[in-house]
């Protein structure tokens, strides 16, 4: 099917072939004024320029072609010569009952499907995760789903952070502290962490143990095998951890690949880099230098003067993997925008190795989420805040909101926890989504897991409530069926229900989940407002109780499904204290 702004745009197309004019001008979109219209089209300014001729001219010639057309109801050139364009409301309604029958929403699957890697998660080895991988799950999980469902063939990879300097660090710890590495393999998630941290505190301090750490991490990564056997397990075990992690957060990878897996293309990427002569031998070590733009652009450091490698060079080796072996058209980062010099670096580097031609590399970069002071998150003490820890407050806080098991027939321990759950992650991940990603926020710990205002559980409600509404319908014999729109509210949820499409394009095409955050929030507001006036089951006659039911019917699928896109459950319904 095709949505009522590709019907609009069919239709100035041709109306512009059929007047001459450059069809790249040919095109609407949702209007800015609602109260005037429901779209508009700009293109007869552009046209007029390159005409030279006045734009209120030719945009009276598109409109008065547009009048004639029974799907529009009234067309206005206004101020320069926008074209305002009212819809005929029988237009809305069969293009709302396509879009209730269409499988897909109304949503056509891209014709220009690319393979797409995503570079996602990036945990690192001994570390629990903590509020800064937070943002990288949520968004790129969101993502992940908007270009599937766009139609994209999407391959996630965690890139785990398993093969630097900490390695070296642990390593060297483990051996300060129990004298060589055989207790390893007892060692546990919290264990490892805490080794970790004193590794950390240690090498702040002791100038010696720093460089024993480097030695060890060198010898590591050319294969001593008794620092592998050790490492495999750490890693093992770090891996296991952060799963859980992600498992509950619901991020999907498809591929656990880490820094580690790049390290034989490293060297491949270090001698096609000294063949080419791009790069050069600098005080021992090894660099590329950049092309200088505006701002400093300090070289990429291939092989240190100790013979290690570093982050940038696996990501460089990285991309080359991702190339050669996925068949990447694209390549996705959703990293801290902190991290964007380094991204940077890297896309020109593989720009100049030619390892990755007509592949796109974009790194989506995100602020911090931060706390009530403007700065990075903490607990209460002053510490990192553990992702697991989030996820337990905001728990604690809905479930404080919730009866308790037993209190509500059918809800014993096991479901009430399970809808606990669903509404603390759809609290947590929609607070962050209705963000623009490249702006911090600030972690709101009262209102975020409110069921009113611009939060998660506010739409789960929503849904929840229109499912009561159509389980009652049912009991009554009530069957959804063909839309009439009878008054303004109709008018308005159906034509904000026909913007679906183009809100998930935009979304997928700008790697913006907070446009779909938007579009939810909005649209249960107008469902309840529509709600509010038009009653379905007291509607006046069988048609209009037919037609409102498709209506609620609809604006559920589309709050589910964009619910969905950003990573939140729906729970079937929904369960206050005191129900
Ligand atoms: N592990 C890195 C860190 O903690 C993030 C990895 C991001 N992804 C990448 N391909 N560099 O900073």
């Amino acid at each position: 099917m095709l949505s009522i702004e590709k019907k609009l745009n069919l239709k100035i197309k041709n109306i512009f072939q059929s007047l001459d004019f450059d069809e790249k001008f040919a095109f609407v979109k949702p209007s800015d004024r609602p109260d005037l219209s429901d779209f508009q089209c700009n293109g007869a300014l552009a046209l007029a320029k390159t005409l030279k001729q006045n734009p209120r001219d030719i945009g009276q010639k598109i409109a008065d072609s547009l009048a004639c057309d029974n799907d529009i109801d009234s067309v206005s050139v206004d101020g320069p010569g926008f074209i305002n364009i009212k819809l005929n409301s029988l237009f809305i309604a069969q293009n709302t009952d396509e879009m209730a029958a269409d499988g897909r929403l109304g949503c056509t699957k891209t014709d220009a499907k690319k393979k797409i890697v995503m570079d996602f998660g990036g945990p690192n080895v001994a570390k629990a995760l903590h509020v800064g991988h937070l943002r990288s799950a949520v968004i790129g999980e969101s993502i992940r789903r908007t270009l599937e469902f766009v139609g994209h063939d999407v391959i996630s990879d965690v890139h785990f952070g398993d093969w630097g300097t900490p390695m070296g660090m642990i390593l060297a710890e483990l051996i300060e502290k129990d004298g060589d590495l055989s207790k390893v393999k007892t060692y546990n998630i919290d264990d490892i962490s805490n080794v970790y941290k004193q590794a950390n505190t240690r090498a702040k301090e002791d100038e010696a143990f720093k460089e024993k750490a480097r030695i060890i991490t060198a010898q590591l990564q050319n294969g001593n095998q008794e620092y592998v056997d050790a490492w495999k397990h750490l890693r093992a075990v770090s891996v296991a951890a952060v799963k859980e992690n992600y498992d509950e957060l619901q991020a999907h990878f498809d591929l656990w690949l880490g820094e580690s897996d790049a390290h034989q293309t490293c060297k491949e990427i270090i001698a096609l880099a000294e063949q080419t002569g791009v790069s050069e031998v600098d005080e021992g070590a090894t660099i590329i230098r950049l092309p200088q733009t505006n701002k400093p652009m300090p070289p990429v450091i291939l092989v240190k003067s100790d013979g290690g490698v570093g982050y940038q060079v696996t990501d460089i080796a990285t991309i080359k993997m991702r190339v050669d072996n996925l068949k990447a058209d694209e390549i996705i980062y959703v990293v801290d925008k902190r991290q964007s010099l380094h991204f940077e670096q890297v896309f020109k580097v593989a720009q100049m190795l030619q390892i990755a031609q007509n592949v796109s590399l974009e790194h989506v970069g995100f602020g911090t989420v931060n706390g009530q002071d403007g700065k990075p998150f903490k607990t209460r003490d002053g510490g990192v805040m553990n992702l697991k820890d989030l996820i337990e407050m905001s728990k604690e806080k809905v479930r404080s909101s919730m009866p308790k098991a037993g209190e509500v027939q059918g809800y014993g321990a096991d479901e009430i926890e399970k809808l606990v759950s669903e509404v603390a992650m759809a609290a947590i991940k929609f607070q962050d989504l209705k963000n623009t990603a490249s702006s911090g926020y600030v972690f709101e710990l009262d209102d975020f897991a409110k069921f009113e205002g611009k939060t998660g559980p506010y739409i789960q409600y929503a849904i929840a409530r229109i499912n009561s509404i159509l389980k009652k319908a049912e009991e009554m014999g009530i069957k959804p069926d063909c839309v009439v729109i009878d008054s303004p509210d109709e008018r308005t949820l159906a034509l904000r229900l026909g913007a679906f499409e183009n809100i998930v394009n935009r979304a997928a095409n700008e790697k913006e989940p907070s446009i779909i955050a938007d579009y939810a929030y909005q649209l249960a507001q107008i469902f309840s407002s529509f709600y509010n006036v038009c009653s379905i089951i007291n509607a006046q006659d069988n048609v209009l109780q037919a037609s409102r039911l498709r209506l609620a019917k609809l604006t559920r699928d589309v709050l589910i499904k964009a619910l969905y896109l950003l990573g939140i459950d729906a729970p079937e319904k929904m369960l206050k204290a005191n129900d």
